[in-house]
This record gives C-alpha cells, sequence and structure tokens, in this order.
C-alpha cells in the first residue's frame, strides 16, 4: 500500500517522502540568494517536506528591473550553490524554479519592452505588451536552457519550467492571449509549441539524467482560457517527449483559505493518461486527504505552498516517526 512517506525516484532524484513546498516567491532586489533564504529553507528543510521548489527566478536580465530571484549570469551562482548546501545536508531536494514574466509585470517596467504572445492586455496587471517575435521566442529558450544549465552547476536537484499562472509561457497556451497566426498561434499544436521548444531546449543543455519538471495550469479560470482538452494535449506530448512531473495549478487565489485539493479532479484525469510524475498543487493540508488521493489516483505527489507558509514544520507534525 502506498503512503505518503514512501521513498521513490524521479531520474537521478531520490525523494523521502511525497511532499513537495510549492514556489513561493522570494523578493530580492538584486537578484541573489540573501541570508534570510537561506535561512527559510533550512527552516522547511527541517521541517520534512523531502523536495522543496524555489520562487520563481528570472532567466533574462531584460527583467532584471523585477525584484526576483535570478539565474541569468554566472554572478549568481555562488548565492544558488551556498542555498542548495544548506539545504542537502538536511537530505532534502531543491529544485529551481525558472520563469519569463512578460505581461504579468512583476514590479516597475518603465522603460521596459514587455513581451506576450500578442499585443492584448494583461487581465490582472492591465498591461498592454508587444507581440513577440520568433527571435525572441528562440532567445527566451536559449535563456531558459542556460539558467537550467547554471541550476545544475549550482547543485540543484532539478529545475521547473514555469508554465502556469497568466506568465509568458502559459500565455502561448491560453486563446485569449494568444492570437498569432504563426506556428506559434492557433491549433492547440501550435500554442503548445512554445512550452514544447522550452522543454526541448533545456532537456537538450541539461542532459539526459537532470530532472526537468514544468508547472501548468489545469485551468485559467476565464472564458477565453485555455480549455481542458487542450491541457490534456500539451501533457500528453510533454509527457512523450520524457518530461520528469507535471504540477498542476490554476487560478489559486479563487479559493477560499478552507478549500482544500481543489485540482484533484482535473490532476487524477492528467495522472491516469500519461506515464509520468503528477505533482497535485493546490489546497493540500489534510494528510488524510492526501493519502487518500493516493490510493484512489495515480497522483504521486503533493505540492504545498500556503500550508508550508504558515507552518514550515507540518510534515514532521503528520508523522515525526518517519523523518
Ligand atoms: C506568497 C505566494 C507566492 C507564490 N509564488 C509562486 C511562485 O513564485 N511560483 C509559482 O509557481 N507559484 C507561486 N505561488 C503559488 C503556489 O506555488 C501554489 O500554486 C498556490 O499557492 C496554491 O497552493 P497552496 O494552496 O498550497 O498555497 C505563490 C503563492 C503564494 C501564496
Amino acid at each position: 500500500m502506498k503512503t505518503v512517506f514512501d521513498k521513490t525516484r524521479i531520474r537521478s532524484m531520490s525523494l523521502k517522502n511525497r511532499f513537495i513546498r510549492a514556489a513561493v516567491a522570494e523578493k530580492t532586489a538584486d537578484g541573489q540568494v540573501h541570508e534570510d533564504m537561506v535561512h527559510l529553507y533550512t527552516r522547511l528543510a527541517q521541517g520534512g517536506a523531502g523536495t522543496l521548489i524555489t520562487g520563481f527566478t528570472l532567466v533574462d536580465e531584460a527583467e532584471q528591473a523585477f525584484p526576483l530571484l535570478a539565474c541569468y549570469h554566472d554572478s549568481f551562482c555562488q548565492g544558488h550553490k551556498t542555498l542548495t548546501q544548506a539545504v542537502h545536508e538536511h537530505d532534502t531536494n531543491i529544485i529551481l524554479q525558472l520563469v519569463y514574466v512578460g505581461s504579468y509585470v512583476m514590479g516597475d517596467a518603465r522603460g521596459m519592452t514587455i513581451l506576450a504572445p500578442s499585443a492584448v492586455e494583461h487581465v490582472t496587471s492591465k498591461v498592454l505588451p508587444q507581440e513577440i517575435s520568433i527571435a525572441q521566442i528562440k532567445h527566451i529558450q536559449n535563456k531558459f536552457a542556460q539558467a537550467a544549465l547554471r541550476a545544475k552547476q549550482a547543485g540543484y536537484d532539478g529545475i521547473e519550467i514555469h508554465g502556469a499562472h497568466g506568465f509568458l509561457l502559459s500565455q502561448f497556451m491560453t486563446p485569449y492571449y494568444n492570437r498569432r497566426t504563426d506556428g506559434y498561434g492557433g491549433s492547440v499544436q501550435n500554442r503548445a509549441r512554445m512550452l514544447v521548444e522550452t522543454y526541448e531546449t533545456i532537456r537538450e543543455a541539461v542532459g539526459d539524467d537532470f530532472p526537468v519538471l514544468i508547472k501548468i495550469n489545469v485551468t485559467d479560470g476565464f472564458e477565453e482560457g485555455v480549455s481542458f482538452e487542450d491541457v490534456l494535449y500539451l501533457c500528453r506530448v510533454l509527457t512523450g517527449k520524457g518530461i520528469d512531473a507535471i504540477e498542476t495549478s490554476g487560478p489559486w487565489q479563487r479559493f477560499s483559505p478552507e478549500a482544500s485539493s481543489f485540482y484533484k479532479q482535473e490532476a487524477a484525469r492528467i495522472a491516469a493518461e500519461n506515464d509520468t510524475n503528477i505533482i497535485m498543487t493546490g489546497g493540500n493540508k489534510d494528510v488524510h486527504e492526501m493519502t487518500a488521493i493516493l490510493h484512489t489516483t495515480s497522483i504521486a505527489y503533493f505540492g504545498m505552498a500556503r500550508a508550508l507558509m504558515r507552518e514550515p514544520g507540518l510534515i514532521a507534525r503528520f508523522a515525526p516517526h518517519e523523518l
């Protein structure tokens, strides 16, 4: 019988349990890892989650005005090494989440060129971006690959592509944001291309052994958002190309703090149809409910953000003797 404390593997990475700290963004004015972040991640590692996913990390210096963690230059590597070493001391994995923000805009965008699949206002930030060119698409894919390679060299156990929540990559899947008529727009095959090519470019750079994960929306939560059929298509293609795990998410802000495991139906369907590791994120906090989901679906892992923000030692409280 499976348990949430099973020891498992995702490619080269051993996981001591099925709990994963889902990404929570770090504010850092200069993009560097600072001591307070190392302390927080040490606390989370001591708290028992087997794997930690960092907050989103910039891959392109074009977005350096945003006060987020960065990995677009070698000068960021020493800080990342300090972080990975601190977490590894507690027998815990750490995954770097990579992002291109685009028109969601996380800070002061004055003077910046803001890119999106099409020149359509962002539903949340209300920013009107420029349509990205094919040359810029290729440039950003390469930036993801270079950042992923730096992450590998800095000791991360894997990387996660941020393909969710209305940031640039997820916008390609979303008909509202993607009105292109070239090879990156229109049919689902074309709208999925940016995510699939970004994965392939990263894989080429980091090699076959290094875990590459992706976080996706199972819904955008608005009318011209991605359809679930299109999400299933994307998952099939990524699984076929060897993605190591798919983390399911969506507009989590819509749910009340009491709502629990709120994307379980969508995640269960994706898990049933795809022979890859599914990390279900969104409202996980009840160990009995997670255990029941583990027993009745093919979902393998449970991402938790806010529950671990409230209580970094929560996993140890679930079952202290297991850690
Ligand atoms: C303060 C905060 C920061 C977040 N930052 C990120 C992020 O950097 N990348 C990401 O993919 N999701 C981010 N999320 C979303 C979480 O990873 C997660 O998908 C969402 O909170 C739902 O899970 P939960 O119910 O366990 O909190 C953030 C959430 C919160 C509350």
